[in-house]
């Protein structure tokens, strides 16, 4: 993040006075229950979410060279971006044109000059090209269907590759950013290296495990031993980029940086910059690295998330793997038995009618940000992008 805009949110939390007050939306939200429990309102934020509009299906530093896949599915729909020879990307529905069976199975994988199905051997060009049928001597002559995989938008940029499952409409990646470009820009995200990805199943809604992350007023409560000694409770920096926004949670440390002269001032050190782009993506830029966390709703009450650790050097030795794996645990164990099992529990509720609304309060304006977000797509049936 850019030094004038570390500033900038240093200022506004200064200025914001004792009680934070300053750093509060204009106003507190309704939310109906049913967001997180109708299976029509699902099926609706699938189709235009995750198939119709683009969405971030990884980081370029994933895939560096020709041959390297990454796959993952939207709105149910399987899809393989693939690195090309000229190191451009395309991204292919992950479905073989003979009889369907998946060509890629692993989340990252590296499948060499050409894609193989495991089935009965189909081999297609990294483009998508069929390149060749075993036995196919009057085996499939009288077959005229092209049979070539089908291929959607893709586009690169910043160090990050978006898809549009659903279609080959051109992504303008800059509006889908709508203005975030400039601080995930300045994190030059290509020249980071993936380090792991793990993948777990969750029993809740998709959007709560985004609303776990929206605020930092549960922290002080749910979080008391193992955040709250460190993590401001009462302080969260939030600002709208379009249909995304950031939320700024920070350590108590902060203060120090108000001692110092303005030009010697970072946020860095003291901050967890998280940057949630909606609908699929939390990427969080940490003191010495950056988490991702991508969804993929399976049903109304079963989301899928694969978190990332992105290291600034490649994890080469057994030392920095074990560092980086003991990071990814401590994020998996305070989400994982601090924050989910409420939600899990929410979930439950909410699904036995014993709440029809929820209330997000000033104190957590990123909620509103989120909700207000997804249902104004849900409402137009589109995007926009
Ligand atoms: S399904 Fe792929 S080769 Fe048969
Ligand atoms: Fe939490």
């Amino acid at each position: 993040m850019r030094h004038e805009r570390q500033v900038e949110i240093l200022d506004r939390i200064e200025a914001a006075g004792p009680r934070r007050v300053g750093l509060f939306g204009d106003e507190s939200m309704v939310n109906p229950a049913s967001v997180y429990t109708d299976p029509v309102r699902f099926a609706e934020e699938r189709r235009v979410l995750f198939r119709e509009g683009p969405v971030l299906a990884g980081l370029s530093c994933e895939i560096p060279n020709p041959g390297d896949v990454l796959t993952a599915t939207f709105d149910g729909l399987p899809i393989a971006v693939v690195r090309q020879a000229n190191r451009s990307v395309a991204a292919l529905v992950n479905t073989c044109r003979h009889r369907g069976a998946p060509l890629v199975t692993e989340r990252v994988a590296s499948c060499g000059a050409r894609l193989t199905c495991p089935y009965h051997a189909w081999t297609y060009e990294l483009d998508g090209k069929l390149a060749a049928r075993p036995m196919s001597d009057g085996a499939f002559d009288d077959v005229d269907l092209e049979c070539n995989l089908h291929r959607v938008a893709v586009t690169e940029k910043y160090g990050m590759i978006f898809v549009r499952a659903g279609g080959p409409a051109p992504i303008d990646v800059d509006a889908v950013l709508g203005g975030a470009e400039d601080d995930l820009g300045a994190f030059d995200l290509g020249a980071w290296h993936h380090v792991e990805s793990r993948v777990n199943t969750w029993n809740f809604n998709w959007k709560f495990l985004l609303d776990t992350f929206c605020e930092s007023y549960h922290i002080r409560w749910l979080h008391k031993e193992s955040l709250a000694p460190t993590f401001l409770s009462d302080c969260t920096v939030v600002e709208s980029f379009g249909r995304n926004f950031n939320s700024i949670g920070l350590r108590k440390s902060v203060v120090e940086e108000f001692t110092k002269p303005v030009d010697e001032r970072s946020i860095l050190p003291h901050s967890t910059i998280q940057y949630f782009l909606v609908p699929n993506t939390l990427l969080v830029h940490q003191i010495d690295h950056v988490e991702m966390w991508r969804l993929e709703p399976v049903d109304v009450h079963t989301t899928i998330a694969t978190t990332s650790i992105f290291a600034p050097e490649p994890a080469v030795t057994e030392k920095a793997q074990r560092y980086w794996a003991k990071n990814h645990d401590l994020l998996l164990q305070v989400t994982g038995t601090e924050d989910f099992p409420v939600m899990a529990a929410v979930q439950r509720s909410l699904e036995a009618g014993a709440i029809s609304e929820l209330v997000y309060g000033r104190v957590e304006p990123a909620l509103t940000l989120f909700h207000r977000s997804v249902t104004a797509a849900v409402e137009a049936g589109t995007t926009g992008l």
